[in-house]
Parts: C-alpha cells; sequence; structure tokens
C-alpha cells in the first residue's frame, strides 16, 4: 500500500553539530542536509519491515489493524526517543499501512495558528499529520491543536473588540502523530490528547546487523553478515548511524578494496573515518585522552573541558556526553567529569588504582550496544 500523497510542509534542515573547524562529525546523531534523500530510499515502509522496537510494534499493529476493520482513522499517536531511532519511519509506515495521505511539518515550521489552522481545513478523511519535533510547537499553535485532535473541530474567531464571535469549523478525522526527541518538554494537555504514546529505545547489535543488512540489500552492495555485524557494532544502538556508516564503508570498498565489505574491509573503512570498535570518534577519544592523561585521571568541571577541546560547554553536553555515559566511559561526579577504569582500557592504559570506584558515583553501567 502507497501512501495517496505526500506532502513536505516546510520542515527547516535539521541542524546537525558542526565541529569548531567547520567539519561534521560521522557519529552526529541528526541527519545532514544532503543525508536527508539518501535516507528517505532507505526506509521501510510496512510495520512488517520495521527491525526492532518488537513491544512497540505489536502494540502498534494492534492498534493500526483494529482501526483498519472498524474503518475508522488511527487514535493519534505520539513517538518519542533520540534521533535516528525511527519516528519519522514510523509515521510514514502508519500511513502508508493505513492507506493514507500524509502530510509532513514541524512545531519550529508552524510559527502562527494561521499555519496551522490552514493545513488542519486541507486535510481529508483519515490523512496523517505528521508533527516532528512537537515540543517545539508554540502555546498558541498548541491551543489551536487541542480541539482539533479531541473534536476535529477548528475554532476561528472573527472580528474584532466586542463584536469578535467565535465559529467552530468541522474538520475530518484525521491521526495526528507527533515526534519528540524531548518527551519532557511537551506539555501535559497535549500529551494527554494522545491515544498511543511509545518511547523509543536504542537498538542491539543483533537488531543493528539486520538493518545493515537491509540496507546493503537496497544500496546494492554486498556485504557479509560479519561485515554487517562489525558496522552494527560501531553504530552507538542508532540505526541513522549504522546506515551512515554503511554507506561511507561501501564508498571505502569501491575506492580501496573490491566493492565487497567483508569484516575486514568493514573494520578498516570504519577505521579510515575514525570510527573505533566502540563507535567512538576521534573527538570521543581526544575527550578520554584529556581526562585520562592531561588531567591524569582528576575530576574535571564541563567548562574546563569544554576549553580544552576548544568546544562550547553545550556542544559538549549535548552532542559528546550522552553516549560516553550511555557506555559506561564516562561520569559525571559532583566535582567533574571522570573517566571510568573502561575508558582507561579502551584507549589501551592503566587504570588508576583508586579509578575504579570513584567514591561520590555509582558503578558505571554495562555497556549497552556490545555484540
Ligand atoms: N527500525 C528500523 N528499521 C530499519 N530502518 C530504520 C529503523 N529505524 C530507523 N531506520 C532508518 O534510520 C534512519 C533514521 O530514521 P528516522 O529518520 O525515522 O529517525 P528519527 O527518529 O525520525 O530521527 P530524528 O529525531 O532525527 O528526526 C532512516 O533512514 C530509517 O530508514
Ligand atoms: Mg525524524
Amino acid at each position: 500500500m502507497s501512501p495517496r500523497r505526500e506532502v513536505l510542509t516546510g520542515v527547516p534542515a535539521p541542524a546537525a553539530p558542526v565541529l569548531a573547524d567547520g567539519e561534521r562529525r560521522p557519529v552526529s546523531l541528526e541527519a545532514a542536509p544532503p543525508e536527508v534523500a539518501a535516507e528517505v530510499g532507505l526506509r521501510p515502509r510496512a510495520l512488517a519491515e520495521f527491525v526492532g522496537q518488537r513491544r512497540l510494534r505489536d502494540h502498534l499493529g494492534i492498534v493500526l489493524e483494529a482501526a483498519r476493520r472498524r474503518g475508522q482513522s488511527v487514535d493519534h499517536l505520539l513517538f518519542a526517543g533520540p534521533p535516528g531511532l525511527g519516528k519519522t519511519t514510523l509515521a510514514g509506515i502508519v500511513a502508508a499501512e493505513m492507506g493514507a495521505g500524509l502530510r509532513i511539518t514541524s512545531g519550529p515550521a508552524l510559527g502562527r495558528g494561521g499555519d496551522l489552522a490552514s493545513i488542519l481545513t486541507g486535510l481529508e478523511e483519515g490523512d496523517v499529520l505528521f508533527i516532528d519535533e512537537i515540543h517545539r510547537l508554540n502555546r498558541a499553535v498548541e491551543e489551536i491543536l487541542y480541539p482539533a485532535m479531541e473534536d476535529f473541530a477548528l475554532d476561528i474567531v472573527i472580528g474584532k473588540g466586542p463584536t469578535a464571535r467565535s465559529v467552530r469549523l468541522d474538520l475530518a478525522r484525521f491521526t495526528l502523530v507527533g515526534a519528540t526527541t524531548r518527551t519532557g518538554l511537551v506539555t501535559g494537555p497535549l500529551r494527554d490528547r494522545f491515544g498511543f504514546v511509545a518511547r523509543l529505545e536504542h537498538y542491539d547489535t543483533d537488531e543493528l546487523e539486520q538493518i545493515v543488512r537491509r540496507g546493503a540489500h537496497l544500496l546494492k552492495v554486498t556485504c557479509s553478515d560479519d561485515g554487517a555485524r562489525e558496522i552494527a557494532r560501531r553504530s552507538r544502538g542508532t540505526p541513522r548511524l549504522a546506515l551512515r556508516l554503511l554507506r561511507r564503508v561501501r564508498d571505502f570498498v569501491e575506492v580501496r578494496g573490491e566493492g565487497v565489505i567483508s569484516a575486514e574491509a568493514a573494520r578498516a573503512g570504519c577505521e579510515t573515518f575514525g570510527i573505533d570498535e566502540l563507535g567512538l570518534d576521534r573527538i570521543d577519544r581526544r575527550l578520554l585522552e584529556l581526562l585520562c592523561v592531561q588531567f591524569s585521571g582528576r575530576p574535571v568541571g564541563i567548562t574546563t573541558l569544554a576549553v580544552s577541546l576548544g568546544e562550547e560547554p553545550e556542544t559538549l553536553e549535548d552532542a559528546y556526553e550522552p553516549y560516553l555515559l550511555q557506555a559506561g566511559l564516562l561520569q559525571r561526579t559532583p566535582r567533574g567529569r571522570v573517566a571510568t577504569p573502561g575508558a582507561y582500557l579502551h584507549l589501551g592504559l592503566e587504570p588508576p588504582s583508586d579509578a575504579a570506584a570513584p567514591e561520590d558515583t555509582a558503578a558505571p553501567p554495562p555497556r549497552l550496544f556490545e555484540g
């Protein structure tokens, strides 16, 4: 089933973090503008093709099937989770599975109430309206959405001052699919109006391997299972990174190799692009090195660390730290950032005897994405 029509309404290009020297990080989670087009071709169109997120898939499958049987539009759905895990993909799948039209916009693109009102009045019965970054809707626009979601109605005010009156317009019964990377910023009233809220989790190596194999098939490049696994292990639990690495390794084998992705070629390709076996790039390793070597394992404040790396503290917190924390390589303590024993070992260094259990931090969590 393919959607009747797909309309893109002013979605701003996502801002990928740009390094101080202007280079983009190969592990940045956002899609770089040229990548957006490359991703479209790799997006699964049916729920059955969507890898992983088993619980979410089961539940969503039931919700879609029930709506289909009743011949009704699907309840409003909210997908939450870190970038690159498949939220936009799922919105497309919902529309395709329902044979419905898909209208795409985003919180920041809907600056004025009129922008949303004109989209809403243009929707047809059963259409899917996808609002990306829904936590970034402004209050006035959000308030238009409440009656639209609840009663499929649009309240408009005609006239000004004492003669102003409110008129209610009926809307087609549509499905709102919202996506957010920041669940905490979605207001309570908006959240409560979704019939189904799902959180996407990071993927494990087996799932990423399947995604890489599927991607290789679509990109028409031969990739052994071991090759796919090498790429999967370095992808930080994130399909977007897995597919980006796959494209880079494909470039590598086409230019330097035989055009085939073996385990060896995948390793060599990843290393050429500076991605090591834990999926760390040059800057991640530099950060850990600073903590382990230059600062000799002492806790380091975020500002000092940022200055040493030539970055803004916010960039450090948003773009670099989450994965290092998650992978158990870095800890935040009240006195500053500390590298864990795992970080020393990863850099081929001997952990200092007191690094094993800093007294004011919990034990490091297990590494998440190792295969
Ligand atoms: N479960 C999956 N199976 C196969 N491919 C996937 C899966 N999840 C994501 N992908 C692929 O990963 C890429 C990124 O997915 P997508 O754009 O849906 O992420 P997102 O959650 O919307 O990210 P963002 O928060 O940046 O908007 C796409 O090319 C998509 O096809
Ligand atoms: Mg998206």
